[in-house]
């Protein structure tokens, strides 16, 4: 399916990820860490019950200029060591106000670059979760890594400490566009990488990260990389819209010297490497996401039961049951969302006063609660069936619209451009609405109607 550049230019505005609802920006400065507590303890009435763990390792051997990760060039090994003993000691002091009947259903390792540490300190942290909790019988356990510090040890290693998922930043086969982005190669190729873990255990899902937007990408050589990427037959693949904030992460300017693609050149490299993947047998999963057909995300979009957090697409409700650890992770709870601080010698120096390390936060109000549910039934679903909405929330169409600033008229011009069917309040988000699904989203957001905010662009 072709979008054609006058879509483009008309939907290419700055609207928020969506990657929670409110997004992070939202969130309140000193946040009270006795409000943070009072939301941990509120939680364990939440439903699911089962918990889910993120843990940010916040270190890189080197700094990619693309990067919009909280994360820090890696210096001394002390300063890895004594942040390891933070985490494990603020997992203690969070799983202390945790009902212990509650069970682990996920556990996620996010960055920053998990891999660049010592893989003791994977297997220590892992071992003192399996210590605390509960698990269910088939506990997902992601990490992300970068395959500059992969080697066949290392990667048994985390197959040993029970890893069984694994996403591999690859970004771009293309060396020449990883030098301009001053991103390591890869010590060992991804194929084999993708082929090791496959041949110790098929069940082991493996999913491979692209961006798209990069200096020096074109679509010939995006297509080479999209084509090498086939061949590998990952389980997912992500590729990733490059996102330029540069007032929030320096270290992005330097990319506008090096030629960024404007949005119709990005819109391009999208396509081709969209087409590339359905041809190949890849089912779409929202904008980014390809999975094979197989693949139990596609089978929960098929029935309309696909969910998302701030570490990407699930099929299982984690929405206001993740804990995170570590600076600058994001708790997503039932009540409100908490993020730590993000300076690591703050964030140790809390931890060692026996003190969260919240720094910022929001409780959700009533009204943010079902907004939030909308969104996510969007974003994930393409779909929004007002009155089944409203009556699983037990409220009328008109509380309905008081709350989300709901308009039908701001549809119109989507109507006509083909983008949503909208019949008897029910909104069906259509092939190419799909690629503006944020701007749809926005229409249900009364923060974003009133907002001052900065936001990416949404293509
Ligand atoms: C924490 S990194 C993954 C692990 C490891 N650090 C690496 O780079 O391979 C998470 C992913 O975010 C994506 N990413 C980072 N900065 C981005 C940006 N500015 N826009 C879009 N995607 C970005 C990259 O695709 C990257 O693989
Ligand atoms: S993309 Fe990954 S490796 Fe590169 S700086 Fe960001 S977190 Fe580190």
């Amino acid at each position: 399916m072709e979008i054609s550049q006058e879509l483009i230019h008309k939907y290419n505005i700055a609207v928020p990820r969506y990657t929670s609802y409110p997004p992070a920006n939202h969130f309140q400065d000193n946040f009270e860490v006795a409000e943070a507590v009072r939301l941990i303890g509120e939680s364990n009435q939440g439903s699911p019950s089962n918990i889910a763990v993120y843990i940010h390792i916040p270190f890189c051997t080197k700094i990619c200029f693309y990067c919009g990760c909280n994360t820090t060039l890696m210096k001394q090994e002390a300063t890895v060591a004594a942040y390891i003993e933070s985490v494990k000691q603020e997992i203690r002091m969070v799983a202390a106000r945790l009902d212990r009947k509650r069970r682990v259903s996920q556990i996620h390792y996010g960055g920053g670059t998990p891999n660049s540490i010592d893989v003791r300190y994977l297997e220590e942290l892992n071992q003192l979760i399996f210590d605390l909790f509960e698990f269910i019988p088939q506990p997902e356990i992601a990490i992300e890594c970068h395959p500059a510090h992969l080697s066949e040890l290392y990667l048994q290693r985390l197959l040993n400490a029970r890893f069984n998922r694994f996403s591999i930043g690859v970004q771009d086969f293309n060396t020449e566009v990883l030098d301009t982005v001053n991103r390591a190669q890869a010590a060992m190729p991804v194929a084999d990488i993708v082929r090791f873990l496959k041949e110790a255990n098929p069940s082991i899902s493996v999913n491979l990260d692209f961006i798209y937007g990069l200096p020096g990408q074109n679509v010939a050589g995006f297509t080479e990389t999209m084509t090498k990427a086939i061949a590998i037959r990952p389980d997912r693949l992500v590729t990733f819209s490059y996102a330029h904030v540069p007032w929030l992460k320096k270290h992005q300017q330097v990319l506008e010297k090096r030629g960024l693609p404007g949005s119709e050149e990005k819109m391009d490299l999208f396509m081709a490497s969209r087409r590339l993947l359905v041809e190949a047998g890849y089912e779409p999963i929202g904008l980014d996401h390809y999975v094979l057909p197989g693949d139990e995300l596609n089978v929960a979009l098929q029935n309309h039961q696909l969910h998302r957090n701030f570490q990407g697409y699930c099929t299982r409700r984690t929405t206001g049951q993740v804990y995170a650890f570590g600076v600058s992770s994001i708790s997503q709870l039932e009540r409100g969302y908490l993020q730590n601080v993000k300076d690591i010698s703050v964030y140790m120096q809390s931890v060692a006063n026996g003190q969260l390390p919240v720094e910022k936060g929001l409780a959700l109000t009533a009204d943010q609660l079902i907004i939030r549910a909308v969104i996510e039934q969007l974003m994930c679903n393409k779909k929004l069936d007002i009155p089944s909405f409203c009556e699983c929330y037990g409220m009328d169409n008109e509380a309905f619209v008081t709350i989300t600033g709901f308009e039908e008229s701001r549809l119109d011009e989507m109507i006509a451009d083909g983008l949503v069917h909208f019949r008897d309040g029910i909104l069906e988000i259509t092939g190419s609405g799909s690629f503006f699904i944020r701007n749809i989203a926005c229409v249900f957001d009364p923060a974003y109607l009133a907002q001052t905010r900065k936001y990416s662009q949404s293509v």
